[in-house]
């Protein structure tokens, strides 16, 4: 699929999908293959700590975000396209009782209205391959990184062609449509200036994931059969094609998932 022409349009969208009931149903609150074992894991590799300043990219409803704050005992900064994904990690974390150390704000990957140098460490989970101008966003973690501060990124990766199932509009906001190969994800942080780079693979919490989902909308089917519901604005139909697609695509090695860690130079 040709990047749309609209960019706010496609980021919106992918906001719009991110804070839908669907895709808590479908995903709960943590959206990416793996879900908070491999944040841990992320956070291992970026050596978190107390004391450390870390900015979450596209943080979602916040899971990741606290997490690490529990965890780690670092302060985490989440920004968001989505203003509802932001009121919602915003009271979580007040809820959590880690509201000191856990704050979210609206913002675009892109364009961060956040001061240079200001982190140490930056991660962006499942999203990179969302953002239209991924190169504008790798500038944007080189940026706000002070000089030595890590980048992890955890993300969808491919390596050939995909069927046309996986060429949609939702395709895309499901992190499918756009994936890179992995050396491309490297190659837009190098240009940004960040090196180093270590790849890990995690193809089987991917596979977890697709059967997760897969097992959700026939329960959704069922439901929507039993009780004679709709649910609202989803198209069951092409959310299960594309659903099958990608797990064929996961089985083939077409679609993979991985976690990356680079270094500011
Ligand atoms: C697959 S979800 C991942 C959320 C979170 N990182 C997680 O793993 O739970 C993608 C997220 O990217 C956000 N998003 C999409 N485009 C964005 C952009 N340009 N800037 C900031 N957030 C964006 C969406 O609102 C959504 O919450």
């Amino acid at each position: 699929m040709n990047q749309p022409a609209d960019s706010n349009q496609l980021k919106s969208c992918c906001a719009a999908v991110y804070q839908s009931e669907f895709a808590r149903m479908l995903l709960g609150d943590s959206f990416h293959p793996g879900g908070l074992r491999l944040t841990g894991r992320l956070g291992e590799l970026l050596e978190l700590g107390p004391g450390r300043r870390v900015l979450d990219v596209a943080s979602g409803k916040g899971e990741s975000a606290i997490f690490l704050a529990l965890h780690f005992g670092c302060e985490v900064v989440g920004i968001d396209f989505g203003d509802g994904n932001i009121a919602e990690a915003n009271e979580r974390a007040r809820v959590a009782e880690v509201e000191r150390l856990a704050t979210f704000q609206q913002g675009d990957a892109e364009q961060l209205d956040l001061p240079d140098a200001s982190f140490d460490a930056v991660i962006c989970e499942c999203a990179f391959c969302t953002f239209p101008n991924k190169q504008a966003a790798a500038g944007q973690f080189f940026r706000v990184l002070k000089p030595g501060g890590r980048v992890g990124l955890s993300d969808l990766t491919r390596s050939g062609s995909l069927p046309q199932e996986l060429d949609s509009l939702l395709a895309w906001v499901a992190c499918i449509a756009d994936a890179r190969p992995v050396e491309e994800y490297a190659e837009y942080l190098a240009i940004a200036g960040i090196g180093g780079v270590r790849v890990e693979p995690h193809n089987e919490a991917l596979a977890e994931m697709v059967r997760s989902i897969q097992g959700k909308l026939l329960g959704a089917e069922l439901m929507m059969k039993l009780k004679s519901v709709q649910l609202e604005g989803v198209d069951l139909a092409q959310a299960k094609s594309m659903a099958r697609a990608a797990a064929d695509a996961v089985r083939a090695k077409t679609l993979g998932y991985v976690l990356i860690v680079g270094q500011r130079s």
